[in-house]
């Protein structure tokens, strides 16, 4: 009792893991993390200079290299840093240079983090574990409308072809692969608004918290 709650929220590409890690903090008090942009911006750099995103050694180096600042920056979103991120994320040692930041993040006042590996890897005894899911189609068309909201012209079908191949690659990697941690909550949100798949959220965060005491 008294130890500050840590909250996982994994699952697939584009299935509001970020909405719901964000509004779930907001709710509870706590600190949120994206976990995606670590690895996001570790493509990114590879990006930047030219690099082959699944060169092992430099990714390492660049994932050593990350700074805050690397964070904030506005050129880490869309279909090329999706692909480069899950292809540094399937390196075991970007990973391994990583996780000291997420779980440091955390200490000492607990946090919501979003990921693929947090339930499983990261906080393996987190508080409660979520694991957010969605139908391929519906997630594809979340992700077209953020898209269309960005002022991207985007094809329909390029894009979940696209939540397809990186699903497939974070699933079928050997390092920390995409899968529900055994005791994770699975919350399916095809049909449900972001409105709805957060007050189911909340209640079933809230009702595990009580338990834990
Ligand atoms: O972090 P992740 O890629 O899983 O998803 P996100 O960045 O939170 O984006 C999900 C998008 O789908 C946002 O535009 C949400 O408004 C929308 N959405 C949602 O988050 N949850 C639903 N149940 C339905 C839609
Ligand atoms: O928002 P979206 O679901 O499209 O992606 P993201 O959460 O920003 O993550 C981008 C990529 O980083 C994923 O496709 C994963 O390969 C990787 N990732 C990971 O391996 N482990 C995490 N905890 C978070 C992201």
């Amino acid at each position: 009792a008294g130890r500050a709650p840590v909250i996982a929220v994994d699952g697939p590409a584009a299935a509001g893991k970020g909405t719901l890690a964000r509004r779930l903090a907001a709710a509870l008090g706590l600190p949120h993390l994206d976990t995606g942009l670590l690895y996001r911006a570790v493509g990114r750099r590879m990006l930047d200079r030219g690099a082959d995103p699944r060169d092992a050694v430099l990714a390492e180096a660049e994932a050593r290299a990350l700074t805050e600042a690397d964070l904030g920056r506005p050129d880490l979103r869309g279909p090329e840093v999706d692909m480069a991120a899950s292809a540094v994320a399937a390196i075991p040692a970007v990973r391994a240079a990583l996780l000291d930041w997420q779980r440091g993040f955390a200490r000492g006042r607990g946090a919501v983090l979003d990921g693929r590996d947090i339930g499983t890897v990261v906080f393996p005894d987190a508080t409660v574990k979520l694991y957010v899911d969605a139908s391929p189609e519906e997630r594809a068309r979340r992700r077209l409308l953020e898209l269309r909201a960005r002022g991207v012209a985007a094809d329909p079908d390029q894009v979940l072809s696209e939540v397809l191949a990186r699903d497939a690659q974070d699933r079928n990697r050997a390092a920390a692969p995409l899968r529900p941690a055994p005791d994770a909550i699975v919350l399916d949100t095809t049909g449900l608004d972001a409105d709805a798949a957060f007050a189911r959220a909340l209640a079933i965060v809230r009702e595990r918290l009580r338990s834990a005491g």
